[in-house]
C-alpha cells in the first residue's frame, strides 16, 4: 500500500454515518487516517455496523453531539484508545426554513444547538487532545468546521439556518486566532459547501415539493440550474477536501473558509 498524507493520523467526525459526514470518514480514511466515526445510532446498528465494515481502520462511538456529557465521554474513549487526536471534522447540523413570522422560538433554539453548540462542544472538549497531537506533528493538528454558503451569503426564508451557519464561519476564524495567537499548534478552517445530495438535502426538497405543490425533483433540478457548474455535489466532493484541509497539504491555512459550491457564490 502506497504512503497517505493522513498515515498515522487520528480523526474523529461528528454526524458521521450518513451524508456529508459519511463522505468525509471515508475520504480521511482512503488518505491513512484511522477514524472515530460518531453519530445518534446505537453501535450495532445496521448503519453503524456497515460503516465500520466499509471504512479502513474505522471504530465506532455513539455521540448526540448536543450533550456535553457525551462529548466528554467520548474524548475519554479516544485518550484511552488513541492517547491524542489529530483531526476533528465538526460535521454535525440541520436545515430549517420558514419566514421569521412562522418560525418558533423553539425551532430557532433547536436549530442553534444544532448547528453551533455542537461545533463550540466538540472544540472545547477535544482542544486538550488535539494540542497534544498539535506539538509532534509538524504543521499542528487541525479542526474543520462544515458551515454552509448560507453562511456565507443570506437567501430569503432562511435566516435561522444563515445566522447558524454564519456563527460557525466566525467562531472559526476566532478560534484560529485564539490558538495562533497563544501559540496553539491548532489550525481551524471552514468549509461552505452549496447543495450537496444526501439525505437532509431530499428531506428538505420533500417538504418544500408539499407546500409548493411541486415534486421534490423539479426543485433538484432547479437547484442544478441556479448552479453554475449546473448539478449538485456528491458527498465525496466535499469530503476530499476536508482531507485536505485536515493534512499537512493545508499546513499554512487556519482561519480560511473554503467554498465548494459550483460556482454559485461566486457571481
Ligand atoms: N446537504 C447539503 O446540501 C449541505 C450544504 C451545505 C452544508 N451542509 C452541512 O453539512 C453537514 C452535514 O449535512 P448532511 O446534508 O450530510 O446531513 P444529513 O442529515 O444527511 O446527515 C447528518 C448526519 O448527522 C447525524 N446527526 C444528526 N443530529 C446529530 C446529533 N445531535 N449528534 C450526532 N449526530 C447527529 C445524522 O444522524 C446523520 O447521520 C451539516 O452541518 C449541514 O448543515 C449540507
Amino acid at each position: 500500500m502506497s504512503a497517505g498524507r493522513l498515515d498515522g493520523r487520528i480523526a474523529l467526525v461528528s454526524g458521521g454515518l450518513r451524508g456529508i459526514g459519511r463522505a468525509i470518514c471515508a475520504c480521511l480514511a482512503a488518505d491513512g487516517a484511522s477514524v472515530v466515526i460518531t453519530d445518534l445510532d446505537a453501535a450495532d446498528s445496521p448503519d453503524a455496523v456497515a460503516a465500520i465494515g466499509t471504512i479502513e481502520n474505522a471504530s465506532y462511538i455513539r455521540l448526540d453531539a448536543t450533550q456535553e456529557e457525551a462529548w466528554i465521554a467520548a474524548r475519554a474513549q479516544v485518550e484511552r484508545d488513541f492517547g491524542h487526536l489529530d483531526i476533528l471534522v465538526n460535521n454535525v447540523g440541520s436545515d430549517l426554513t420558514g419566514k421569521v413570522q412562522d418560525l418558533t422560538l423553539a425551532d430557532w433554539r433547536r436549530l442553534m444547538t444544532l448547528n453551533v453548540d455542537t461545533v463550540f462542544l466538540g472544540t472545547k472538549t477535544f482542544q486538550p487532545l488535539l494540542a497534544k497531537a498539535g506539538v509532534s506533528t509538524p504543521y499542528g493538528s487541525s479542526i474543520v468546521n462544515v458551515s454552509s454558503i448560507m453562511g456565507l451569503v443570506g437567501m430569503g426564508d432562511v435566516s435561522a439556518y444563515n445566522a447558524s451557519k454564519g456563527a460557525v464561519r466566525l467562531f472559526s476564524k476566532s478560534n484560529a486566532l485564539e490558538f495562533a495567537d497563544a501559540g496553539i499548534p491548532i489550525r481551524v478552517n471552514s468549509i461552505h459547501p452549496g447543495f450537496v445530495e444526501t439525505p437532509l438535502l431530499h428531506q428538505g426538497m420533500a417538504r418544500w415539493a408539499e407546500r409548493d405543490g411541486v415534486t421534490a425533483q423539479e426543485l433538484i433540478d432547479g437547484m442544478a440550474a441556479t448552479t453554475p457548474i449546473k448539478r449538485l455535489a456528491q458527498p465525496v466532493e466535499i469530503g476530499k477536501v476536508v482531507a485536505f484541509l485536515a493534512s499537512d497539504d493545508a499546513s499554512y491555512m487556519t482561519g480560511s473558509e473554503v467554498v465548494v459550491d459550483g460556482g454559485w457564490t461566486a457571481r
